[in-house]
């Protein structure tokens, strides 16, 4: 199914109408009274616009200070993970999806909350435009991470060893990034990916490394929204 991408690739990227869609189709996943997570970016906004609009009372747990922002202005009770146990399912979007559905994540910036819903929930599901199925993670040749402030030097010289040039993300105005933990990102210049597991773990090693955008083996459903009307495309793990 991924050689579609690169078809999609070439055309633009995913209208906001088509992400709507995508978003209302995503509802049939939530039942009344469940306690979900609210992904982050546009695909997750979507999914959040349309719970609200949906009216179906749920509980949810934000993964950024935006998703709890737009999840209370769409009517949703809005808890922390203080206040839940496991969660019935995760919504999120993603940067891209491989083809046995590992994610990379993080453009946004908000991976490190992003991951820790998406472990705290019994499903993750992965709302997409197709233009983000790549053969091999990497193909935007960019791996966000986390990391603490105090170790930023120290960490880009780590990952330099591991073959990444890291730099810290800028806002437009020139000043440093920093994410809704406080903390500064390292972009990592990255080529293709070829085993994201190990370069999980090779980062996660790294003292001061908080998270990285990798999502390996985490995806329970990807939903890839169609253009013209057609129904979304669901993708299920091989297992
Ligand atoms: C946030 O850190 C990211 O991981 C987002 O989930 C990702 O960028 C997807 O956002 P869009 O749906 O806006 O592409």
């Amino acid at each position: 199914p991924h050689s579609q991408a690169h078809v999609a690739r070439a055309m633009a990227t995913t209208s906001d109408s088509a992400l709507e869609e995508l978003g209302r189709f995503a509802v049939r996943y939530v039942k009344p009274g469940q306690t979900i997570g609210l992904g982050t970016g546009k695909a997750a906004s979507a999914f959040i616009r349309a719970i609200g609009e949906s009216g179906i009372k749920v509980r949810g747990v934000p993964t950024s200070v935006a998703s709890g922002q737009l999840g209370r202005e769409s009517g949703i009770e809005i808890v922390t993970l203080a206040q839940v146990k496991k969660l019935d399912a995760d919504f999120d979007g993603a940067d891209e999806v491989d083809p046995r559905l590992n994610l990379l994540k993080g453009f946004g910036g908000a991976l490190v909350r992003e991951k820790i819903v998406a472990r705290a929930s019994k499903r993750f599901i992965v709302l997409v435009g197709a233009e983000k199925l790549y053969p091999h993670l990497g193909a935007r040749k960019r791996l966000p991470i986390e990391v603490v402030p105090f170790g930023r030097e120290v960490v880009t010289r780590e990952v330099a060893k591991l073959g990444l040039k890291a730099s810290a993300r800028m806002n437009q105005d020139g000043s440093e990034f920093i994410t809704d933990n406080g903390n500064p990102i390292l972009d990592c210049a990255v080529r293709e990916i070829p085993n994201p597991a190990r370069l999980e773990r090779e980062l996660l090693a790294i003292p001061g490394v908080i998270g990285t955008g990798l999502f390996v083996a985490m995806a329970s459903l990807v939903i890839v929204a169609s253009a013209d009307g057609k129904p979304p495309r669901i993708l299920k793990p091989k297992t």
